[in-house]
């Protein structure tokens, strides 16, 4: 990218709403973008994560730490039909596989239509020619193409955050051609994996009969090409790792060491959404227990789970149930000086979490389908290199792909999650640290830093 050509992000959401602590970190874009825009002057335009009752249209802008942030606020029905609607009871579920939670309703459909219309309509007067334009995630799939219907001729690349299904799942969305028909609008399509990138060009090919190379990625239709590559999404590994020396990291790698006493820490950390598996962990952890009663005394699992998405249904729904599941399992298996499952519904600064992640032995990571996974990646980041932890990862994570030398289990079954706990705690000092050392090069090499220039030179050259 040339000096001079300036970087416009967009992003459903800019800002990591205070309320929810570090649950933005968790969900990995807010980190990526920050780490993108340092360096570059820019705009980073989005939803201020306000409700009002009326949308003005006004924008609202601020320069903080380098980064200008354009936002507007949302009216209620907006955030209504468009965030907690279409975009996360309709898409959100749908990719990530579960047809049984998607709802199809035509008013929320409406309101996505209306709210990237109107995103198009406020970004526009933004834009200068040279611009470089980076749209993010399934929130904003449709935006490009209303951009462009405004006479934006500027290039413009889309990355998807989250899986992409397999055809036979996504033909069940109403109208699914449309959608991705508006795709082919931008220059450039990122997928996190191989795996979502193929069943992207698969439904291309067989739905919309378009002209498709897998291997330079190009897609041709009414004679318009973009090209649709992967490019795996990496941690800010520079400033992650420094984290170490923070009296914060310290402070919470003592607490959690001192507060286990000798147990072995296992850790999760994930958003409360039913995509990471969570009620699957607990009852892997329920039938290790079960297996292997004597083996409470050497195991304390903490699950930090901040909420997420609260209006919306099935989310109230998986924290009804995770709460009953943690009960149960302390309930059968707690002593009187000991609680097998500590269940925490907050979230943590990134200082605290790398202290968590450095105390705890083991590192459970198992959502049933996710697009990358960066929490995988900080687990391994925060390593003592001596004496390393051990990553147990989802098969069905995006990071699976990179991360073959973690215990990979699928999150399915509760014995093989079982068998791999009972593997993690009892791996020889001299496995830990091959299999670290494989994982390490990858989480460190593979950063965000080269996502971003590897995404942004690929624009920059279409
Ligand atoms: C995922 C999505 C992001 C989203 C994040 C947090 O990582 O890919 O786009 O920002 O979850 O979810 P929220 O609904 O709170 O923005």
């Amino acid at each position: 990218m040339s000096e001079d050509t300036r970087l416009v992000v967009v992003s459903n959401r800019v800002a990591v709403p205070k309320a929810r602590g570090a649950a933005g970190a968790q969900g990995g874009l807010a980190g990526a973008l920050n780490a993108a825009l340092k360096d570059r002057s820019g705009v980073w335009f989005g939803w201020s994560g306000e409700e009002v009752e009326e949308n003005s249209g006004e924008i609202s802008t601020q320069t903080t730490d380098g980064v200008t942030t354009a936002t507007i606020d949302l009216s209620k029905r907006d955030v209504d039909e468009y965030y907690n609607g279409y975009a996360n009871s309709t898409l959100w579920p749908l990719f990530h596989y579960r047809l049984d939670l998607a709802e199809y309703e035509r008013e929320t459909g409406k309101g996505y239509e209306r709210v990237n219309e109107s995103f198009a309509e406020t970004l526009r007067p933004l834009i200068e020619d040279e611009d470089i334009v980076w749209v993010h995630d399934y929130h904003l799939i449709p935006l490009g193409e209303r951009l462009r219907s405004r006479g934006v001729k500027n290039r413009i690349g889309f990355f998807l955050h989250i899986p992409w299904p397999p055809t036979r799942l996504f033909v069940s969305l109403p109208y699914h051609e449309r959608l991705v028909r508006t795709m082919l609008h931008y220059d450039l399509l990122g997928f996190q994996t191989q795996e979502w990138l193929d069943s992207f060009l698969h439904y291309c090919r067989t739905e919309l009969g378009a002209e498709v190379d897998d291997a330079s990625g190009s897609v041709t239709l009414d004679g318009r090409t973009t090209i649709a590559r992967a490019y795996p999404i990496g941690i800010d590994w520079d400033h992650f790792t420094s984290l170490r020396d923070t009296g914060e990291a310290r402070q919470a790698e003592q607490r959690l060491l001192s507060s286990t006493r000798r147990r072995t820490a296992m850790i999760g950390v994930d958003r409360l959404d039913y995509s990471k598996g969570l009620p699957e962990r607990l009852d892997g952890i329920g039938r290790f227990f079960d297996r292997n009663p004597e083996r409470v005394r050497d195991l304390v699992f903490i699950q930090v789970a901040p909420p997420s998405r609260e209006d919306v249904e099935s989310y109230q729904k998986i924290r009804t149930l995770l709460e009953q599941k943690a009960g149960q399992i302390n309930g059968a298996r707690s002593e009187v000086d000991l609680v097998p499952v500590r269940y925490v519904n907050r979230g943590y600064s990134h200082e605290q979490l790398y202290g968590f992640f450095r105390a705890a032995k083991i590192g459970l990571v198992t959502p049933l389908r996710d697009g990358m996974n960066l929490v995988a990646k900080e687990y391994i980041a925060a390593q003592d290199p001596e004496d390393p932890g051990v990553l147990i990862l989802s098969r069905f994570a995006g990071a699976a792909a990179q991360m073959q030398e973690a215990v990979l289990v699928n999150p399915h079954s509760p014995d093989d999650l079982s068998h791999a706990i009972a593997t993690a705690l009892d791996m020889p000092v001299e496995e830990r640290r091959r299999r670290y050392e494989a994982l390490v090069s990858t989480v460190r090499d593979d950063n965000v830093k080269d996502w971003t220039s590897n995404f942004l030179r690929d624009l920059d050259t279409r």
